[in-house]
């Protein structure tokens, strides 16, 4: 499973990707209100000069001529760009359009296994089942990334890969990897648990402190 990190903050970018862990990025509009970010293209390039990876990039405006300009100037930023559409009937056509014209399609917002095996016929290149706000509502979010995964795997010609979004915490990333979702996308705060363990850091300390008697 590869690990997104899931921000538009520069700081957690270029931190995460010291790691050598990280294979891309998503945002959404909401990230870059977060971040702060004032100018939408420089903060989106400002990230693709960082990542050599896919960047997720969601239009921000609707109707299916819109969402098709729109995606296609955030697609002429940089050859990073991959364009977040939203699960919707509009964003299908878009999405359909925007594969024929090979511009990479991040389908989001999904809660549903028939999303996504719309978004998939599509032409998707990725379709993005959001787990947490699922868990929010009282079901099951990585139930359905499994779904996605299998039904996915029951016809090989769909080349669609899961992104299990909207994780909260690291057990979602265990069940995720167990599942086979292509790509897990993480807050930074999220990726800094998956590696802490206080036996750990206890068992380092202890180390440190006898290795001070072994003679030299
Ligand atoms: O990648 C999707 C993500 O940004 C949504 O996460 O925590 O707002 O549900 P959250």
């Amino acid at each position: 499973m590869r690990i997104f990190l899931d921000t538009a903050n520069i700081e957690e970018i270029k931190q995460a990707v010291k790691l050598g862990v990280i294979s891309g990025i998503t945002t959404n509009p909401s990230l870059m209100a977060q971040a702060k970010a004032t100018d939408y293209e420089a903060a989106i390039k400002e990230i693709c000069a960082i990542i050599s990876g896919p960047v997720s990039t969601e239009v921000t405006v609707e109707g299916v001529d819109a969402m098709l300009k729109q995606a296609r100037q955030i697609a002429s930023w940089s050859p990073c760009i991959v364009v977040k559409i939203p699960s919707t009937l509009e964003g299908l056509e878009v999405i359909s359009t925007l594969a024929e014209e090979n511009i990479r399609v991040n389908c989001t917002l999904c809660f549903s296994v028939n999303q996504a095996l719309l978004a998939a016929r599509a032409g998707a290149a990725y379709i993005s089942p959001f787990v947490g706000r699922l868990d929010d509502i009282g079901q099951d979010g990585m139930q359905l990334v499994e779904d996605i995964v299998k039904i996915y795997k029951n016809y090989p010609e769909i080349k669609t890969e899961v992104i299990a979004a909207s994780i909260r915490h690291p057990e979602h990333c265990i069940r995720a990897a167990k599942i086979g979702a292509h790509i897990a996308t993480m807050p930074y705060k999220v990726l800094l648990q998956m590696i802490q363990h206080p036996l750990t850091d206890i068992g380092n300390k202890r180390f440190l402190a006898d290795f001070k008697n072994v003679s030299r």
